[in-house]
């Protein structure tokens, strides 16, 4: 007698599988993210149950010889620094990112750079029709290059096509959530689809050598959707940020098994697509306005790149019984302990005040060394006098009010002193070479004496 088909529970958001329906997942905790799937495992001729009798593989010792990973330079050089230095032939790479940031435009652009430069590349998109993909490359003068462009959401035809002519170098998937597996009851975009067909992408392209490239949709709250899962299955998982109503937007990479994951690679976009922003400091300093107080620049450093932007503050009698703290660009809780540590250690009280700190540009900073940079303008806008629109900030602060060391303090000095900044207030400890940078330095032991610097302390 035939198994009767058995069905699971699965939760959308964390994957835990469950046996019953429950409006609340008992493993993360999420409402209404539980749907029933057929069991993969159930069905049959699915292909995710083998019975085979294992046999015994070779086993390796460490210091066995082997090569750096093969490259394949992508043409764009932002994306090639994000990733290690181009794109590993038969890995597989998620990217992940809002609605409308610009994924598929910055995957279409890719796939015409490797297919211009005699690499073949496909570009399956189950989410707009052929036609559409072709106006954006005729908006982006991309209509001669030799894509192979295909609307198509089934994953056993996408395997077929793959199958079928020369081997792929690139393989473009827009977007993970679409595709569905024949074998599998559940409707796209749910946690057993998206699983089955990464792997099966997975798979094809480890046999084949081609690199994958995979479009995720991200939740509510950032994460990319269909669980964690795949998350762990991708050898690379970028994320494209920024912010709508600004132009830059920022690739970083958050997992990386072939390089670092430091690095942030910086674009623009025109109206001709996204273009690489070679010097994102200047781009970040681009319309400061360096008259009015709250407002200091902060010598940061992303991966190896030193990055300078804008830090701006704005402090102002409340009227509120708890006054507002609100943070762009920051983390909310790093400024609550920046305005103890002032209280505390400096005796300035921001209690009364509503606090709004914002980093210019849309970017995103989650260096400590800010710190010294937030303090800066917090004082400077509470004091009503603006910084020297020359002056350069970095330092973390700890809770004694101490300044602590920063790491990478000549980049950061010779970046400002390129962009034309005079002088630097870093921490006390840091051995500094004289003689690399001509930028005047001026030593920030604690909190309390940059406050007095700036004439915050009565
Ligand atoms: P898109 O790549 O479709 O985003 P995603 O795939 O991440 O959803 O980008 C869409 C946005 O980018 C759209 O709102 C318009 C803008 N855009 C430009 O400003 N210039 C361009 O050349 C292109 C192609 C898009
Ligand atoms: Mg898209």
């Amino acid at each position: 007698m035939a198994k009767p088909q058995r069905n699971t529970f699965v939760c959308q958001s964390c994957g835990a599988i469950a046996t019953k329906w429950s409006g609340k997942c008992v493993s993360c905790g999420e409402w209404n993210t539980i749907t029933e799937e057929v069991d993969a495992t159930a069905v049959p001729g699915s292909g995710l149950v083998k019975t085979s009798k294992g046999r015994s593989v070779t086993l390796e010792s460490l210091s066995g010889s082997s090569e750096e990973a093969p490259r394949l330079p992508t043409g764009i050089a932002e994306l090639d620094r994000v990733t290690g230095g181009g794109i590993v032939p038969g890995s597989a790479l998620l990217i992940g990112g809002e609605p409308g940031i610009g994924k598929s435009t910055l995957l279409l652009q890719l796939a015409a750079s490797l297919a211009q430069a005699g690499r073949r590349a496909l570009y399956f998109s189950g989410e707009e029709a052929a036609a559409q993909v072709r106006l954006r490359a005729a908006r982006l003068g991309l209509a001669g290059a030799p894509v192979d462009l295909a609307s198509e959401t089934n994953l056993s035809n996408i395997l077929a096509t793959l199958d079928d002519g020369r081997r792929a170098d690139l393989v473009v998937i827009d977007s993970i959530q679409t595709l569905w597996a024949d074998a599998l009851e559940a409707a796209p975009g749910t946690v057993s689809q998206v699983r089955a067909a990464t792997q099966s992408l997975i798979r094809y392209a480890k046999a084949k050598g081609s690199a994958l490239l995979l479009v995720g949709h991200v939740t509510k709250d950032g994460q990319i959707a269909g669980p964690k899962t795949i998350e762990h299955m991708v050898d690379t998982v970028l994320y494209f940020e920024g912010d709508r109503g600004h132009p830059f937007r920022i690739l970083r990479a958050v997992k990386n098994r072939f390089g670092a994951t430091d690095e942030i690679g910086v674009f623009e976009m025109a109206g001709s697509g996204l273009v690489e922003v070679a010097n994102p400091s200047a781009l970040f300093l681009g319309d400061r306005d360096t008259e009015s107080p709250g407002a200091a620049v902060f010598a940061g450093m992303e991966g190896t790149r030193p990055l300078l932007v804008e830090i701006q503050a704005l402090v102002s009698p409340s009227s509120l019984g708890t006054p507002r703290r609100a943070v762009v660009g920051w983390d909310s809780n790093r400024l609550n302990m920046l305005l103890a540590v002032l209280e505390a250690r400096c005796g300035i009280s921001l209690a009364t005040h509503d606090v709004y700190l914002n980093v210019a540009g849309g970017l995103k900073i989650a260096e400590p060394a800010a710190d010294l940079a937030a303090a800066a303008a917090l004082l400077s806008s509470f004091s009503g006098v603006p910084l020297q629109s020359d002056h350069v900030f970095f330092g973390e602060i700890s809770l004694s009010g101490a300044v602590r060391a920063a790491s990478h303090m000549v980049p950061r000095l010779k970046e400002a002193q390129k962009l034309g900044f005079s002088r630097a207030y870093v921490p006390e400890a840091g051995e500094l070479d004289p003689s690399t940078t001509r930028i005047s330095v001026e030593r920030i032991g604690r909190l309390k004496l940059l406050a007095d610097r700036i004439g915050a302390c009565d």
